[in-house]
């Protein structure tokens, strides 16, 4: 069955062979979509016949957002931690531990809850597609139980073993690199799609650049694409890893030497911001222009999870970018659509253009402008189709 979708004010398609900027933008633009593909897009003056119809009373439309970053599965509550920073305390990564407890001793039921959950709070604002994280279970089991519950909900799952290192291998650091390099991959892959770590040297709680290494190789190994955590709490060998390794994306990039954006430009690995961490951990932005003005592939991703960054909303993260990282308002929404697409290898997603998946997202405004203009205001869902 096909469905005309009409009365779209601005569509936001990211089709380039469009000319009509970056965005592809079509005003008074109709959409047609089949089997749950875009088949066309054009101006509603030309649209074609379809089986059935849908009015959006001028909204503007755009691709559903991407949220490539994401720790979805998890049980309890660090809003105690979230306070003490706002009063100074500094974020270093030492409080997963407390989510690894209340991940451990959680049922799956109680996991599954919080996670289907989550990705309806997404959804309801516009993400119809999310990569989710392992990395709060931290033994063998709990991993492979942690990715076995994200696959429920998406194909982007990611392996992260290597998130810290848990309190009982706190002497035995190499020990435990050896366990996420063996027995934990073997038992996670089957779930996943992609492989990632903390590396940050800076972090007590965290793995360096070796152990990093070691745990990207084995994963590669295992069949894996790679993404890293890095460069969020210092300058460290994160991004050129990540770059010289092949990684899809390097994730927080919030210092960055000239080295790391010279990298980041001359290899093909996406740098994801992630501007919901350094307002929830009042941390200074990433220098964004400057990887835009190098040339590097940007995309935007909220990073949810319960300490460093629990917001679910992509169009909050677009404001971020827009207010305190200098993009404008089209490069923000090209950076959580099509930068997200890029950052997981999907070209099935993060346009509208025929033969894109139809992964809708309606304002309740005419312009795509209006997410970062009106912050904070739930203007974005995803658009539900007649099958
Ligand atoms: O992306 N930096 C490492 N991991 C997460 C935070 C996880 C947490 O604090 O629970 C991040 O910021
Ligand atoms: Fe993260």
């Amino acid at each position: 069955m096909s469905t005309l979708v009409t009365g779209i004010a601005e569509l936001v398609t990211n089709d380039p062979t469009l000319e009509t900027g970056p965005l592809g933008v079509l005003s008074d633009a109709a959409l047609v979509v089949e089997r749950g593909h875009v088949v066309w897009t054009g101006s509603a003056a030309g649209a074609p016949d379809a089986d059935t119809r849908t009015d959006l009373g001028g909204r503007a439309v755009v691709p559903g957002f991407v949220d490539s970053h994401a720790h979805l599965v998890f049980a309890g509550d660090r809003a105690a931690e979230f306070e003490a920073r706002m009063s100074g305390a500094r974020y270093d990564g030492g409080g997963i531990g407390t989510t690894v407890a209340a991940t451990r001793a959680a049922s799956d039921d109680e996991l599954r809850g919080r996670l289907h959950g989550l990705v309806a709070e997404m959804r309801a604002q516009g993400t119809t597609t999310v990569e989710v994280k392992s990395g709060y279970g931290l033994t063998v089991e709990d991993e492979a139980r942690c990715l076995r519950l994200a696959a429920e909900v998406t194909p982007e799952t990611t392996f992260l073993g290597a998130h810290v290192v848990p309190a009982e291998y706190a002497s035995r650091r190499d020990e435990y690199v050896a366990l996420v390099c063996g027995p934990m991959l073997a038992a996670g892959a089957p779930h996943a799609r992609w492989v990632d770590v903390f590396c940050e040297p800076a972090s007590t709680h965290a793995f360096d650049a070796d152990q990093a290494r070691a745990v990207l190789e084995a994963g590669r190994d295992a069949g894996l694409g790679l993404r890293v955590h890095a460069n969020q709490l210092s300058a460290g060998p994160g991004v050129q890893l990540a770059v010289e390794l092949g990684a899809a994306s390097a994730d927080h990039c919030t210092h960055l030497s000239a080295a790391d954006v010279d990298a980041l430009a001359a290899g093909t690995t996406v740098a994801t911001l992630l501007p919901g961490v350094e307002f929830s951990t009042r941390s200074p932005y990433p220098d964004a222009r400057r990887l835009l003005d190098a040339g590097v592939t940007v995309a935007l991703a909220t990073d949810c999870n319960p300490g460093s960054s629990f917001t679910s909303s992509m169009a909050f993260c677009i404001a971020l970018a827009v207010r305190e990282m200098h993009l404008t308002p089209a490069e923000a929404l090209w950076a959580a659509t099509a930068g997200g697409a890029a950052a997981l290898e999907r070209p099935d997603v993060g346009r509208l253009a025929p033969g894109a998946r139809a992964d809708l997202a309606v304002l309740d405004a005419p312009s795509y402008r209006h997410l970062a203009y009106r912050p904070g205001v739930p203007l974005a869902s995803a658009l539900e189709l007649p099958a």
